[in-house]
């Protein structure tokens, strides 16, 4: 395959030309290198990182320094693909001037090319300000998991005509304020598609149906690497978790049973070389 360099300006193509965007989220050097090498558009990475690789309840106590290390690592195994980097919570939300800084940090000290965040209509001013100092906003509205806490649960949003309006209102004030992409996360898919109709940037859906612009998938998620969740919006590309476990389990029994290491895992010796060393062996113990 003859690539190129995925930039802003081809996502945005993609969208006029009615063909639909990729993104996976990725977390280090290894699953980036493998979600680029898949011909992804777009990583992200993602503050699920939070709960995919660090094993916390939810996305809120990630923070900056840990985002960004992160994405460094990302930066270094992928070629290929757009990347974006996910503000963490209260990274954006204190301050318009917090919020320039700390988004500068995700392209000047990690590799990033543009960064998430999350929040609707109150978050414009913010974006506003965050593009105008040349940095490119995806924005993140429906289900935002750094409001959880305000939600009461992860569950779907936009479920009635005001939240469905109030929805549409948000993703036209945000593609206003200047992202140059949206991710609609758990709202039902007729509403997703309406809104996606409606913008000129691309939508990014997850759990948000066929309708939007754009497909975005948890790598451990999709991957059945980590089954503490199971939203209905996933599907199980595989099953690595079980794949990993076996091959686990393989290693300890053949360790234990004295199968591993194998004659062809182990290094020779010159025979000379070896009753020489036996033979100091035995002059020193004799000593
Ligand atoms: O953090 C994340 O992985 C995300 C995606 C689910 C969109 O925000």
């Amino acid at each position: 395959m003859n690539r190129k360099k995925v930039t802003i300006l081809d996502l945005q193509k993609r969208k006029m030309e009615h063909c639909r965007l990729t993104m996976v989220t990725a977390y280090d050097y290894g699953s980036a290198e493998l979600v680029d090498a898949a011909g992804m558009d777009i990583i992200l990475v993602g503050d699920s990182v939070g709960m995919v690789v660090m094993g916390l309840d939810s996305t809120v106590p990630v923070t900056m320094e840990q985002m960004l290390y992160h994405c460094r690592l990302v930066a270094r195994g992928s070629q290929y693909a757009f990347l974006v980097g996910d503000m963490p919570f209260l990274s954006y939300q204190t301050s318009v001037t917090e919020a320039i800084h700390n988004a500068g940090r995700f392209l000047k000290e990690a590799g990033m090319e543009a960064v998430k965040l999350e929040g609707g209509q109150e978050m414009a001013d913010t974006i506003t300000a965050v593009t105008r100092a040349g940095i490119p906003v995806m924005g993140h509205i429906g289900l935002t998991p750094q409001s959880v806490a305000q939600l009461g649960g992860y569950r779907v949003q936009g479920r009635t005509a005001v939240a469905a309006q109030k929805l549409l209102d948000d993703a036209l004030a945000l593609e206003a304020a200047g992202c140059f992409a949206l991710v609609l996360e758990a709202v039902p898919a007729p509403l997703a598609t309406a809104v996606s109709q409606r913008l000129r940037i691309p939508t990014i859906g997850i759990g948000a149906g066929p309708g939007c612009d754009g497909q975005v998938l948890v790598y451990h998620d999709m991957l059945g690497l980590f089954d503490k969740l199971q939203p209905r919006f996933v599907k199980r590309y595989a099953h690595l978790r079980q794949t990993i476990l076996d091959a686990l389990t393989a290693y300890r029994e053949d360790v234990t049973g004295g199968q591993f290491p194998a004659e062809n895992h182990t290094y020779a010796m010159e025979t000379a070389e070896y009753e020489a060393f036996m033979a100091y062996l035995s002059e020193r113990e004799v000593n």
